[in-house]
């Protein structure tokens, strides 16, 4: 099987050497690949274990051979921080594919993974997190095995686009009015002074930052349940929140044009949100409580 030099663009007709991309390419084609979003603070990263581990269980899920291993993977992402100079607050962007290969669904043989990983500026969100945002709910029509960070995101993509068009930041996703997690970030719903969220099965991402909410509710002595809440179960919560590599700890004050509570982002939201900057090490100065009395009250 040969390409036809010819290739049809958006735009033109080019010669298949000019493309400036590898266009038989299985991430592009098929999704076929995973990826992870690390997060740097002041030029470090933060929970690297946890990503680098997540990314060899998603890869070995898809039987996927890393390039590199782990001890490797450590390094070259440190390197990656060296090369650019990067002593600021920003993100990693990697993933792998199952290589460059004739479009076919099975398994190319013989043929390496591509990889690559870049670094790039995030402003941390501090008013979004003072105030808190806006969800929708939506069904979640993924797949079986969410727990795997592949690149098939699409029903991710409209979810989180069905919400930017209504002014809010996430989708809350459900199956049969269960919640599952949101369109990129976990959810967790506080009630009684304990937090719920869905248990680590492979119907969500598990998320680096969930693990540590669950940790640092054990250290404050707040119960953390593992059990799905339902839509219902929204109306009634005290707080809602989510978290996510980028968003941090993201107060939820409003679903679907209703108000959570009282409208504003409630005190264990606020816990895992101080726990969640000392872990991360946020200087005092860079923090969101940094110009207000309210952690005061909360520590
Ligand atoms: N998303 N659930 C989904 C579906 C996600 O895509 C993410 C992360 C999370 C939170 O995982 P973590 O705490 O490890 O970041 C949960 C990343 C940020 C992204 O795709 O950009």
């Amino acid at each position: 099987m040969s390409i036809k030099p010819y290739v049809l663009t958006e735009t033109e007709y080019v010669n298949q050497e000019e493309l400036t991309y590898p266009f038989e390419e299985r991430g592009l084609q098929f999704g076929d690949g995973v990826y992870e979003v690390i997060r740097v603070y002041h030029g470090e990263y933060y929970l690297i274990e946890e990503h680098v581990e997540r990314l060899f269980r998603s890869a070995a899920a898809i039987k996927l051979e890393v390039p590199y291993t782990k001890e490797d993977m450590y390094k070259r992402l440190e390197q990656l921080l060296q090369l650019n100079a990067f002593t600021g607050d920003g993100k990693v962007y990697l993933q792998i594919t199952r290589g460059s290969a004739p479009r076919d669904h099975a398994f190319p043989k013989g043929v390496g993974a591509n990889l690559y990983a870049y670094v790039s500026d995030v402003q941390r969100k501090l008013d979004l997190m003072k105030d808190g945002i806006s969800t929708i709910t939506e069904p979640d029509v993924r797949w079986d095995l969410c727990y795997i960070k592949s690149l098939n995101l699409l029903p991710n993509v409209m979810a989180k686009q069905t919400a930017t068009e209504q002014n809010c930041f996430e989708a809350v996703l459900h199956k049969d009015g269960k919640v599952t997690e949101c369109s990129s970030s976990n959810v967790y719903l506080v009630k009684d002074g304990a937090i719920y969220t869905h248990p680590a099965t492979k119907n969500i991402l598990h998320g680096c930052v969930r693990m540590r909410i669950e940790a640092f509710a054990k250290e404050a002595g707040i119960p953390f349940h593992e059990e799905a809440f339902h839509l219902d179960d929204m109306n009634e919560a005290d707080e809602l929140f989510l978290t996510s590599s980028t968003a941090e700890v993201m107060p939820i004050v409003n679903v679907d044009g209703k108000a959570v509570a009282n409208g504003t982002p409630g005190n264990i939201t606020r816990l895992m949100q101080q726990a969640y900057e000392k872990d991360a090490g946020i200087p005092e100065n860079a923090s969101i409580f940094a110009d207000c009395t309210e952690n005061k009250s909360v520590s």
